[in-house]
């Protein structure tokens, strides 16, 4: 008979205290933890003694290479985040704020997947709001079946009787287990759910879309034991306010966790953004200061964004600076090579620097593009349009080489750019191979000088 005893999880990492404690000594946290029943059932004594039984350690050419083919979903840029698919077995979490689109996005993915049935279990739609959603979205799959359920055994009974080339669970913080007295959506939950599905899934090789809320420090709610159990955690994100919605993996056993997928929620779902620059520059600005392009990479996509700055006299004493969608310390450290390296006095100027569309940059490349827009707004002046710029800068203000320039400046000539401004230490680029025009920098006076000079 299993002995129910109660012990007290922190509902932030998953450590366990047998008595009520306010400070998590695990993760930091206040106030996390929260009682909850659990049963231990008596452990099978597995002997290990027995030599007879062991499983015999392989070399790498003996393990065999069975069903790991991954499978496209017919969503590219679903599958670029992936790693080039779905792999059979495979458990993805899909973490994201409520109303982000996971649900959105999951379906679509059911719907447009081709050749395999889809078996989609909502806890937290009813049937006919899925029919109305799917209304909405121009795919169908006649594979594609949908079941309202939350109780894990029947969910995984209903694994085995249909299975499905896909599983889409939506969330798990609304599955539950009989096994354990605490809520839905509990740590204990949340872990012994996905510990089933895992199982069950490993061993029929069902790929799994498990969605995941957020929390509003914008980890995945429930442990971070979650995390580490699932072989690809995903976080959708974006501002509701703007369209375009971005899918990251923060952790990837399939593949490269540096890839994004670019969305547009639209009226009739999630378009996939396939050519991100057309979106994220606007051809409008030209003759305007303050903006300047710069051609960044994100994964191994390159692509051009819209750098704005905003300078203006600072109306009390103290400065203020501010960014979206670039590192704050990382302006002010150009700030200040623009006032030691290059002389300009920006101390008691308001700075507020925005990239376009709403999507965060972290690529150092784009620094050039940085200063250089807002310089472009001290003076207000405008930089042409037709420029380009790719290039980190250094604290004695030099142009630092950047990675994959080649790409970048294959970019800026695809989408039509005049000229583009790279750094000069960048070295062995064939120069006569591109038709757009390339200067090459050693620091940032240099590019200052081709750019504020050709303006006029
Ligand atoms: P949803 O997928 O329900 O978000 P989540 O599952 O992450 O909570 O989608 C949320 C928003 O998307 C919803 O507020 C409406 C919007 N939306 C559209 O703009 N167009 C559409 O075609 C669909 C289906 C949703
Ligand atoms: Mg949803």
């Amino acid at each position: 008979m299993p002995k129910a005893k109660t012990i007290y999880v922190c509902q932030s990492c998953g450590a366990t205290s047998p008595k009520w404690i306010g400070h998590c000594p695990s993760c930091g946290e206040w106030n996390t933890y929260v009682e909850e029943i659990e049963i231990s059932s008596p452990k099978s004594k597995r002997s290990v003694s027995n030599s007879m039984i062991l499983e015999k350690p392989l070399t790498l050419q003996e393990i065999p290479l069975g069903k790991t083919d991954r499978f496209s979903t017919g969503n590219s840029e679903f599958d670029r985040v992936l790693g080039g698919g779905l792999v059979p077995g495979s458990i993805v979490l899909l973490g994201g704020e409520p109303g982000i689109g996971k649900s959105t996005l999951a379906l679509q993915v059911a719907l447009t997947l081709k050749g395999k049935s889809v078996l989609y279990i909502s806890g937290e739609e009813s049937l006919e709001q899925i029919k109305l959603r799917s209304t909405r979205l121009s795919d169908e799959n006649g594979q594609c079946l949908f079941l309202s359920e939350t109780l894990l055994e029947n969910i995984l009974a209903q694994i085995d009787r249909i299975n499905p080339g896909l599983l889409v669970i939506d969330s798990i913080q609304t599955v539950n287990t009989e096994m354990i007295e605490s809520g839905a959506g509990s740590v204990s939950q949340i872990r012994e759910c996905t510990a089933g599905i895992m199982k069950k899934a490993k061993a029929m090789s069902v790929p799994v879309i498990l969605i995941g809320h957020i929390t509003k420090e914008g980890s995945i709610a429930g442990p971070k034991v979650l995390e580490h159990v699932v072989d690809t955690v995903l976080q959708f994100e974006g501002d509701r306010n703007f369209m375009y919605r971005i899918l990251r993996a923060s952790k990837n056993r399939f593949g490269s966790t540096s890839e994004m997928g670019i969305f547009e929620m639209r009226h009739d779902g999630l378009r996939q953004v396939s050519n991100p620059s057309e979106l994220l520059i606007n051809s409008e600005h030209q003759g305007l200061s303050g903006a300047s392009i710069a051609a960044a990479i994100e994964g191994v996509r390159p692509f051009l964004i819209e750098v704005q700055a905003l300078v203006s006299s600072a109306a009390y004493g103290n400065p203020q600076r501010s960014a979206t969608g670039f590192d704050l310390r990382r302006l002010n450290m150009l700030l200040a090579v623009l006032e030691k390296r290059a002389g300009f006095k920006l101390v008691t100027k308001d700075v507020f620097l925005n990239i376009a569309g709403g999507i965060k940059v972290t690529d150092p490349a784009i620094d050039l593009a940085v200063i250089c827009s807002v310089l472009s707004s001290n003076f207000d002046k405008a930089v042409s349009m037709n420029f380009c710029l790719a290039g980190e800068v250094g604290l004695t203000g030099e142009v630092r080489p950047v990675s994959r320039l080649e790409q970048r400046i294959g970019e800026a000539e695809k989408l039509g750019f005049s000229k583009i401004i790279v750094p000069a230490a960048n070295k062995g680029i064939d120069l006569k191979k591109y038709n757009i025009g390339i200067a090459r920098v050693k620091n940032v006076n240099e590019a200052l000088r081709i750019l504020f000079k050709n303006d006029n």
